[in-house]
C-alpha cells in the first residue's frame, strides 16, 4: 500500500482489509508501552487538512503520527488563506509543495478527497468526504468487532439510523460484506437509499426485524444540522422507534454488541445508559481508532523509496 491513496473501502479487497487489522493489532501493543512511541516514521511528515469539524479522526492521526515519531502538521482552515479566497486545491498543492508523506483529508462535500488525491504527489487518506465514505472509521469498526467476536466472517451486522446520509453506513456495508458478515439497515424509509439493495444489503423499517438475531447493532449519529424534519416528524418520534436502549436491544442476540461511531446525540440513537455501559464499546472503537490509524500511515507512508504515484 505504500504510496497509495485511501480514499474509500470500496478500492480495498478482503486480503488489503485484512492486511491493515493485522498490522493494526501489532500496532496495539505500542500503546500499552509506559513510553508509547516508537521510531518507525521518523524524518516523515503527515498533514492533517480538515475543512470540517472532528474530535475522534483528527485527534486520533495526530496521536498516530506521533506515536510513530513522524512530525504532524494540523492545518485549520478558518485561520488559513482560505479566508483570503485561496481554493481547495491551491491550497493543498500549496501543502503537497513542502514534501509530506501523507496527506489526510476531510471534507462535507463527497468527492474533494478524490480531487485533491488527482493533483497531489503525496498519498491522500480519506478522513470522510460527504455521505461517500469514512474508511478509517470503518476499518477501526472491523477491527473491534473482531476482536469481540473472533471473526467477522457469517456475523449479522444491523446498521440503524440515516443511512442514506452517512458515509460511516456505506464504508462499513461496503467492509463487513468484504470479510463475509449479512449486513442489513434499519431506518425511517427516508433514511434509506433507495438502490440500497445494489450494495447486498437487506433493508428494514422495522428495528425489531433488522435486530432479529444480530451480532453486531452499529447506531449511527442523526446528523441534527442537516436533517431538519426532512427525514422524520420529530427527534421524539425517532427515538422512539429506532433509539436503542436495554429493552429494544433484547430483539437481538443476548451476546450482541452496542456501536456508534460519536459522537452520540444521548437519548436520541442510544440511551445515556445503554451509550455508557457494556455490551457498547463505543470508547473501546476510539482507542482502537489510533493503533488502526497507525497501521494506515505506516502501510502507506512507512518505507523509503519513491511513491507508487511517482511510479505512476
Ligand atoms: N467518528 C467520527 O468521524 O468522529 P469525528 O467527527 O469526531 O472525527
Amino acid at each position: 500500500m505504500i504510496g497509495r491513496d485511501l480514499l474509500g473501502i470500496e478500492d480495498l479487497d478482503r486480503a488489503d482489509i485484512e492486511r491493515i487489522l493485522e498490522t493494526a493489532e501489532r500496532m496495539q501493543e505500542i500503546g500499552e508501552r509506559e513510553v508509547k512511541k516508537v521510531p518507525t516514521l521518523r524524518g516523515r511528515t503527515i498533514v492533517n487538512l480538515f475543512f470540517e469539524p472532528s474530535t475522534r479522526t483528527k485527534a486520533s492521526f495526530e496521536i498516530a503520527g506521533k506515536r510513530l515519531s513522524a512530525d504532524v502538521v494540523n492545518f485549520t482552515a478558518s485561520s488559513s488563506s482560505l479566508s483570503k479566497h485561496e481554493s481547495i486545491l491551491d491550497t493543498a498543492k500549496t501543502l503537497d509543495a513542502m514534501d509530506p508523506d501523507a496527506v489526510i483529508v476531510r471534507h462535507r462535500v463527497a468527492g474533494v478527497p478524490k480531487r485533491i488525491a488527482d493533483v497531489l504527489e503525496a498519498p491522500v487518506i480519506n478522513a470522510g468526504d460527504g455521505a461517500h465514505e469514512h474508511p478509517t472509521q470503518a476499518l477501526l469498526d472491523m477491527l473491534t468487532v473482531y476482536q469481540e467476536k473472533g471473526r467477522i466472517d457469517g456475523l449479522t451486522v444491523a446498521i440503524i439510523g440515516d443511512i442514506a446520509h452517512s458515509r460511516v453506513a456505506r464504508s462499513n456495508v461496503y467492509g463487513f460484506s468484504k470479510l463475509g458478515a449479512e449486513v442489513r439497515v434499519a431506518g425511517p424509509p427516508p433514511m434509506i437509499p433507495r438502490d440500497v439493495a445494489t450494495l447486498g444489503v437487506k433493508s428494514y423499517h422495522s428495528l425489531r426485524e433488522a435486530l432479529d438475531g444480530a451480532d453486531v447493532v452499529m447506531a449511527l449519529r442523526i446528523q441534527l444540522e442537516r436533517s431538519t424534519g426532512a427525514h422524520f416528524p420529530s427527534v421524539r418520534e425517532y427515538s422512539s422507534t429506532f433509539g436503542l436502549d436495554r429493552s429494544k436491544l433484547r430483539y437481538a442476540k443476548d451476546d450482541a454488541i452496542v456501536m456508534h461511531p460519536g459522537p452520540v446525540n444521548r437519548g436520541v440513537e442510544l440511551s445515556p445508559e445503554l451509550a455508557d455501559r457494556r455490551p457498547s464499546v463505543i470508547l473501546d472503537q476510539v482507542r482502537n481508532g489510533v493503533a488502526l490509524r497507525m497501521a494506515v500511515l505506516y502501510l502507506i507512508s512507512g518505507r523509503p523509496g519513491p511513491t507508487a504515484k511517482e511510479d505512476a
